[in-house]
């Protein structure tokens, strides 16, 4: 069954976004800007997004009708994340346009089958095995070595959902405190450097991709980013190359991020796939304020079916997150000469939480001539 086809929307037109988070917010405050209208759906009251628009639908993913009048009221449905239950996604297909086309989620929801994905286009990943019990773990690790990560194959984000196994562990241990029968192993990468790639696809196939950028996690939860990565010209050439493939053999009209890893390689370094994000990624928030125009932006032209742009970067960059109580120092960040700080109107500043982020741009002294 093939639903409704993309059109062109115009100004005063109505963007759907299923998910009301920080990235919802900001996509929200970039279609606003252009003069297009959203409408949120959100299980959450207390979603940032629901903040910045004037149409908002407190419901439950499950409610079919909440999901009927919701459709009905908007020009286009996208989702700023990535477990949109694919029982929801064919009722809203099924009336309004829903873009990047959410069949995509069934590849980007298991971190198996977009391994299995990845590899058939011939990028390289960490070596990885499927496990369902702890004999097939133990096999896995026959197979793979140690030390390695064992994640749930769905719901995994921010770290959740992920355990390190190391000489000496219990596997078994491990695998109960997993909770779940559907699980990967993966092969630890002894990665150089962690890096991202935000790349745009526009209904008529065009790839767009921003400069490479360099990511630092504590606690597995992403904190700073810098543009442009400190990597090679050939590095930062297969990075985008392998992000605009991704979104080609996907047919993904929209923003998607690419995390990647760097690893030592010879006397060089090559680059694995590590994650697709079928959506806007906290990797990108630096173009908020570091690029003529944002992830943010970029994604509502593509599904707006609007030329995507060719964005400049504004200097180097690097953006910060505010994470639990670190949004407690917002007013200090408020008076760092270039900053621009951005806060997401959450109420409770819980451990792990993303609050807001921080953005410095500073004038480009790597200009090439
Ligand atoms: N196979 C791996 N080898 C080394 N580090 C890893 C591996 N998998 C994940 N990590 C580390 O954990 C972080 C989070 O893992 P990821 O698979 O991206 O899950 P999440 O969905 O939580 O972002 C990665 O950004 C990386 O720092
Ligand atoms: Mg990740």
């Amino acid at each position: 069954m093939s639903g409704p086809t993309q059109k062109v929307l115009k100004p005063g037109d109505t963007i759907g976004i299923l998910g009301g988070g920080q990235l919802g917010r900001m996509l929200a405050l970039a279609a606003a800007r252009l003069g297009l209208r959203c409408h949120v759906f959100s299980p959450d009251p207390d979603s940032p997004a629901f903040d910045v628009v004037q149409n908002a639908t407190c419901a439950e993913y499950a409610d079919v009708e909440a999901l009927e009048m919701f459709a009905a009221d908007v020009d286009v449905i996208t989702y700023e994340f990535e477990n949109v239950p694919a029982s929801a996604a064919l009722v809203l297909a099924a009336r309004t346009p829903v873009l990047p086309d959410y069949k995509i989620l069934e590849t980007t929801q298991d971190r198996l089958a977009e391994k299995d994905f990845v590899s058939k286009l011939g990028i390289g990943t960490a070596g990885y095995a499927d496990v369902t019990s702890p004999q097939t773990l133990r096999a896995a690790i026959a197979k793979l070595g140690l030390p390695a990560v064992l994640k749930t194959r769905r719901f995994g984000y921010d770290g959740k959902g992920q355990t390190i196994l190391r000489e000496g562990d219990d596997p078994e241990a491990a695998w109960q405190r997993l909770e779940t029968r559907a699980a990967i192993l993966e092969a630890f990468v002894p990665f150089e450097r962690e890096v991202s790639v935000i790349a745009a696809r526009g209904a008529d196939g065009q790839v767009v991709c921003y400069d490479v950028t360099e990511n630092e996690h504590r606690d597995h939860i992403l904190k700073v980013s810098h543009a442009p990565a400190p990597v090679s010209d050939a590095i930062a050439e297969e990075a985008r190359r392998i992000a605009t493939s991704i979104a080609d053999a996907l047919g993904y009209v929209g923003v998607l991020g690419v995390e990647m890893f760097v690893v030592p390689d010879g006397s060089g370094a090559r680059v694995l796939v590590n994650e697709v994000a079928p959506r806007v990624h906290n990797s990108g928030h630096w173009t908020l304020d570091g690029a003529s125009v944002s992830q943010f932006e970029q994604h509502i032209r593509a599904i707006a079916g609007w030329p995507l742009a060719q964005p400049l970067r504004h200097g180097t960059v690097t953006m910060t997150n505010l994470i639990g109580h670190d949004v407690d120092d917002y007013a200090e960040w408020l008076t760092v000469p270039g900053a621009t700080v951005h806060l997401y109107g959450k109420r409770t500043a819980l451990p792990g939480r993303k609050m807001g982020h921080v953005t410095v741009v500073e004038a480009d002294t790597s200009h090439k001539t």
